[in-house]
């Protein structure tokens, strides 16, 4: 698999004015056909150059600083005048950065919320004022006014961590049983679910077995979530986990939501003197990519941010020029609306593979030295 190429795909289809879903490989569930051929109508457009904001979560985590830069470059070299801010875990200061968006006129809202369900006012505001909204990397939640949302398929970003840390363990640490734990992401973030029901779709069943062994017995969402992606957080739950179910017992592998969190729970357990655990994550981060290269962290999956930015900026150039969205890859019902998604693939990495998925991407290879 090489990234780059596919985002060279997908910049091609950009100008060449292609519909993503049917060019650039992007799966998820066949959309019903009413949602694929009831394309969102783009009423009329905007001038182009127009102002488009972009309202991001935090700068916590590699992801968002890079859709940060790379949205100011992709919009800038459309033509647009970007307003790109990130909002510090903070809701309300993510509905005031997104209020004075809409004082700005923006015409085109791009959105990935800090809680998916405290927008639902602000946006139905910039609904009201005519503007477009695309959630991006993660879903607005209870409200109208949302256009589409690009991501990489949720769900399966949870399987694929899920199965990651399977064949990790059957790698790495012999014939099972498996000492093994659960972690979340943060709550609010409507990913975070979704990716720990799509892990539990492939471990619940290794776990009734007797494959898996939890050992805390905590298993539920609300249990092994990490309130803000907070990486200390996680690390303290860790080092808790294994003070109280660890003396005498191995870990052998942690279901893990990112790479920041891998990284956390890897140091709990090597300062509790236990052998590296076989653990996943998410966002192929630079430093995560050298742990995996160094055979610490045994993977990450990676959702590559110039792919997800090209998506968005296909659906930007459709509302801009007053054509229909191309048709979505699927849709999630928001507790309001079913919301036409635009899916990209999320691809596992291992040190097995890094080399041959990072070939066009020169920057991931120096890393791996
Ligand atoms: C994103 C991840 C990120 C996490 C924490 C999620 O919604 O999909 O890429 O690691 O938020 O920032």
């Amino acid at each position: 698999m090489k990234l780059t190429k596919k985002a060279v795909v997908i910049a091609a289809a950009i100008s060449l004015g292609l519909s993503l879903a049917a060019c650039s490989g992007t799966r998820g569930e066949t959309p019903p056909q009413s949602a694929s051929n009831e394309a969102t109508a783009a009423t009329g457009g905007f001038e182009a150059g127009s102002t488009i904001g972009v309202s991001l979560p935090w700068l916590g985590t590699q992801n968002w600083k890079e859709a940060e830069t790379q949205f100011a470059t992709a919009l800038t070299e459309a033509g647009y005048k970007p307003i790109v801010q990130a909002a510090d875990n903070k809701v309300p200061q993510q509905q005031s950065q997104i209020e004075a968006m809409i004082e700005s006129g923006a015409k085109v809202l791009v959105v990935a919320p800090i809680d998916g369900k405290q927008l639902g006012t602000v946006l139905e505001k910039a609904k009201d004022a005519g503007i477009k909204i695309i959630g991006y990397d993660r879903l607005l939640e209870n409200t109208t006014a949302v256009d589409a949302v690009t991501q990489y398929g949720s769900i399966e970003t949870g399987r694929v961590q899920g199965e990651a840390l399977l064949a990790g363990l059957a790698e790495r640490k012999g014939a099972g049983p498996y000492n093994i734990e659960l972690f979340g992401g943060g709550p609010a973030d409507p990913n975070a679910p979704n990716f720990f029901t799509g892990a539990m779709e492939v471990l619940q069943p290794k776990i009734d077995d007797g494959t898996l062994v939890v050992v805390s017995g905590q298993v539920e969402f609300t249990q092994v979530a990490t309130a803000e992606w907070d990486n200390a957080t996680a690390q303290k739950r860790m080092e808790s986990l294994l003070a109280g179910n660890y003396q005498d017992k191995k870990i052998d592998g942690v279901l893990t939501p990112n790479d920041g969190i891998a990284r956390a729970i890897l140091t709990a357990c090597e300062d509790a003197g236990q052998d590296i655990p076989v653990v996943d994550g998410l966002d192929a981060e630079d430093e995560s990519v050298v742990s995996i290269w160094e055979g610490k962290q045994y993977a990450t999956v990676a959702k590559p941010t110039p792919e997800l930015i090209a998506q968005t900026m296909v659906l930007i150039q459709a509302l801009q020029s007053g054509a229909e969205l191309p048709p979505p890859t699927s849709t999630a019902n928001n507790g309001k609306i079913d919301v036409p998604l635009y899916e990209l693939t999320p691809v596992v990495i291992t040190k097995a593979n890094a080399k041959q998925a990072f070939a066009d991407d020169p920057a991931k290879l120096e890393l791996l030295k």
